[in-house]
């Protein structure tokens, strides 16, 4: 057999989709304690069981270990902070949200998509967790989307499903490179402001190789480096992939204008969005730790692919 690297084996197990759990009990005092889970299952509807797996690391351990009841907020979409904050606040977690007490005096985080009230039904030993069993007494829900998490990242149906449907007929595909040199980055000036090269897709696929021929042929090669940000321009109707890239040569002229970095806080840009994106590269300029961007003109992702999502 060969010997199970413990690093690609919980990365396996984390192509599972799965959704999003706050995990909540009461001590003796009175005291609430939660953790964000991900192993919950449904188990059983007669009688009615679910489950969920403590880890032996958490330092509310022994309480889940040992309560007589439990609770399980499952988290509705746009509850990602919840779920950092139980997940990681070192502080009182409950002071960070909302939330209310259950018929057994349980907390349940507000707002979420359903939650279980249950009675400890038995608590199997299971390596570096425990597989906590619940007997449901109680429960809510409220028909919202659950928030969903793979591979490290959440993700929302409601949202995805909501740029696919947009009509295609108002939705241009832009892709676009922010083009360095020397400390500086080529920006070509519009009406609306300032804003990096880009190309309106018009059906063509296979973005980044079209958009390094587009930028060769109007005599601007490039190294085209990782994608640096992705994102609806919903008041636009449009789709935008921005890529970070290394120039080759000097602008040829009519093509832009080189922007020293740190002058890029006193400029403006041809959108929110654009201007959001800069200030954000000016900052990960300063320790070259780029990461990619995902979501629309206000509200989105930062994943920091070399050190986890942010
Ligand atoms: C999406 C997600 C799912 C998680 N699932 C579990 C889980 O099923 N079991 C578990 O013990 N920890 C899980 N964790 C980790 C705990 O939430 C985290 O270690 C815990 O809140 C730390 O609490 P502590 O500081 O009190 O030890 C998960 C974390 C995240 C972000």
């Amino acid at each position: 057999m060969p010997e199970i690297d413990p690093r690609a084996l919980r990365s396996a197990f984390g192509s599972f989709l799965t959704g999003v759990t706050v995990v909540t009990t009461k001590d003796e005092a009175g005291v609430p304690h939660g953790f964000t889970a991900n192993s919950f299952a449904s188990v059983s509807l007669d009688p009615p069981l679910l489950l969920v797996c403590p880890g032996k690391f958490l330092s509310s351990f022994s309480v889940f270990e040992s309560c007589g009841a439990f609770s399980v907020s499952v988290l509705a979409e746009g509850q990602e902070d919840v779920s950092t904050v139980f997940a990681g606040f070192e502080g009182d977690r409950f002071s960070q949200v909302a939330w209310s007490s259950d018929g057994q005096g349980v907390p349940t985080v507000d707002g979420a998509a359903a939650t279980f009230s249950c009675r400890t039904h038995k608590v199997i030993e299971a390596g570096d967790h425990i597989v906590l069993l619940g007997e449901v007494v109680e429960f809510s829900s409220t028909g919202q989307r659950g928030l969903g998490y793979a591979a490290g990242q959440y993700f929302s149906l409601g949202l995805e499903r909501a740029a696919a449907a947009a009509p295609v007929s108002r939705r241009e595909v832009l892709a676009g490179a922010i083009i360095e040199r020397d400390g500086s980055v080529l920006l070509e000036q519009t009406e609306s402001g300032w804003r990096p090269l880009q190309l309106n897709l018009e059906g063509r696929t296979h973005v980044r190789r079209t958009l390094s021929e587009y930028l060769s042929a109007a005599g601007m090669p490039v190294i085209l480096g990782k994608a640096f940000s992705i994102f609806e321009d919903r008041k636009r109707g449009a789709h935008y992939t921005y890529f970070h890239a290394l120039a080759e040569t000097d602008a040829p002229v009519g093509l832009g204008e080189y922007v020293p970095i740190a002058a890029l806080p006193t400029l403006t840009f041809a959108s929110e969005a654009h201007a959001a994106m800069l200030a954000r590269y000016a900052l990960e300029f300063e320790t070259r730790n780029f990461a990619l961007y995902v979501g629309d003109e206000s509200d989105g992702d930062i994943h920091d692919l070399e050190n986890g999502s942010r």
